[in-house]
């Protein structure tokens, strides 16, 4: 092992023996073959199509080529150790138009993922929708009406019935915040609409198909398998010790966490949320049975986690800040909480301008076992972009990288590609360590999943920000573990932190 490769020193740190060290994909980010074997537009085609709205004019029609190179990336999750893997099943390859007849092809795809993983010892984690709504149910209304949550509980008898005695979790939904609030309230992603009312309608009906999902999941699955659905809970944080900040964060909170764990858990909306957005919306488009569908009992809550807010009350009259990650052209995706500001925090960043705080993740798992003292806990996400740099090192005689760990040998004189990221090491090594101490005060954390296995499109962000443990070369499409994908599969291997 060279001097430059990651850190392996034992930190001494064990998790449980049955914690589950995994990675997450999502289905646009990583598929491409956005017109093979049948499967129709989603709103992520119509958006990153559209001019202007993603970085470089990206969009998922290649991506990482995922759909084409399958064994190699089962392969290569093999070679990383990992215990379990987080995908996600587009919808639109199931169903083209949302609705009716499943398409078979599409089907088969997830079918042979799910038997490779499982013949590879890995378990499969698969989330029934991150982000890509067929675009023929975003032309009735999408997430603003009640019938896309009724058309999601039929996709999910159909991917239920078809992988529900293989699936080993299923999650229903992937940050529903994101998809109301920025899908239908800030317009950042798509479907791109600014509507304070649609993005509280959208939260609804998200709530809605959730518990409508799980009631099909239950019907058809026979294995036994865990539910979950995955939340980007907020910490959030006054800017001062005033009762008015003190009233921005209660805001934030109410919009952010409690709209989807109040119902989720809790068996109702809370009544403050109703209040601050009374000028907004009536809720009218909450029937009186849809807090009973919507509070099904979950095996495990998903958090994504990966940096804290930090707001204040703004006057009304001075620029308003807005260092909450979204573009300040847009509309706000925070209705009702019109003067709420966000502010900067203090460094250090990831490229995508987050701030880096590892103690934010234990405050949310203590935040959340408090709130909810049964509810198993697993991150489902939590990584970090930066601008990775590839080196090429020289082999040496014996045919060892000078400055990679032991696997990178080749010909002597040779040179080997490499990336070495320390800055996701040292990301993942301080989060990591911030989840083993939520775990030993008591928190029932039975995972981690880093975001994410590979570089992928980040949506608005297109393909300029790297997430990935495993760097892609977008003109190649070869993929290259980086330094902290060695690490992590240590970890992956041993359930210590390297
Ligand atoms: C949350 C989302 O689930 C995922 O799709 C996204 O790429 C990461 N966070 C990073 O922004």
């Amino acid at each position: 092992m060279s001097t430059n490769s990651p850190d392996y020193r034992d930190s001494g740190l064990e998790f449980p023996a049955d914690f589950t060290f995994g990675s997450a994909t999502a289905s646009y980010q990583i598929e491409g073959a956005a017109n093979e074997d049948g499967r129709g537009p989603s709103i992520w085609d119509t958006f990153s199509h559209t001019p202007g709205l993603v970085v470089n004019g990206d969009t998922g029609d290649v991506a990482d080529d995922h759909y084409h190179r399958l064994e190699e990336d089962l392969d290569l999750m093999k070679s990383l150790n990992l215990q379990a893997y987080r995908f996600s099943i587009a919808w639109p390859r199931i169903q083209p138009t949302g609705r009716g007849e499943a398409n078979q092809a599409g089907l088969d795809f997830y079918s042979r993922l799910i038997d490779g993983l499982i013949a590879r010892g890995i378990k499969p984690v698969a989330t029934l929708y991150h982000w890509d709504l067929p675009q023929a149910l975003e032309d009735e209304g999408g997430w603003r009406v009640r019938s896309t949550a009724e058309a999601f509980g039929d996709y999910a008898t159909i991917v239920g019935t078809a992988f529900g005695d293989r699936v080993h979790t299923w999650t229903t939904l992937n940050e529903p915040w994101c998809s109301a609030y920025l899908g239908y309230g800030s317009g950042a992603h798509a479907p791109g609409l600014a509507s304070p009312e649609g993005a509280l309608k959208a939260v609804h009906h998200l709530n809605l198909a959730h518990g409508l999902a799980i009631m099909a999941l239950r019907e058809v699955a026979t294995n036994d398998p865990e539910y979950s659905i995955t939340l980007n809970l907020h910490v959030v944080r006054p800017a001062s010790d005033s009762a008015a900040d003190a009233d921005a964060v209660r805001q934030i909170d109410a919009l952010g966490n409690r709209a989807f764990t109040g119902p989720l858990l809790h068996g109702a909306y809370p009544a403050d949320l109703f209040e601050d957005t009374k000028d907004v919306t009536d809720w009218s488009f909450v029937f009186s049975n849809d807090l009973h569908i919507i509070n099904q009992p979950i095996d495990v809550l998903g958090v994504n986690y990966y940096a804290t807010n930090l707001v204040r009350v703004w006057d009304g009259v001075s620029p308003r800040e807005s260092a909450d990650g979204h573009r300040d052209a847009l509309g706000s995706p925070w209705p009702g909480a019109d003067r709420v500001e966000f502010v900067q925090q203090p460094g250090p960043y990831t490229d995508m301008g987050w701030n880096i705080e590892p103690s934010g993740l234990e405050e949310l798992l203590l935040a959340v076992r408090d709130e909810f003292p049964a509810q198993p806990l697993m991150i489902t996400e939590n990584g970090a972009a930066f601008d990775d740099v590839v080196s090429y090192d020289a082999v040496s005689s014996d045919g060892v990288s000078s400055d990679v760990g032991g696997s990178a040998a080749g010909a002597a004189g040779a040179r080997v590609a490499a990336v070495h990221d320390a800055p996701r090491i040292d990301y993942l090594r301080r989060h990591l360590t911030a989840a083993h101490r939520a775990l030993s005060q008591g928190v029932d954390l039975r995972g981690y999943f880093v975001w994410s296995l590979m570089d992928n499109f980040e949506w608005s962000y297109g393909y300029s920000k790297r997430f990935g443990i495993v760097r892609v070369d977008y003109e190649t499409l070869e993929r290259l573990p980086k330094d902290s994908a060695h690490w992590y599969s240590r970890l992956a291997a041993t359930n210590r932190l390297p």
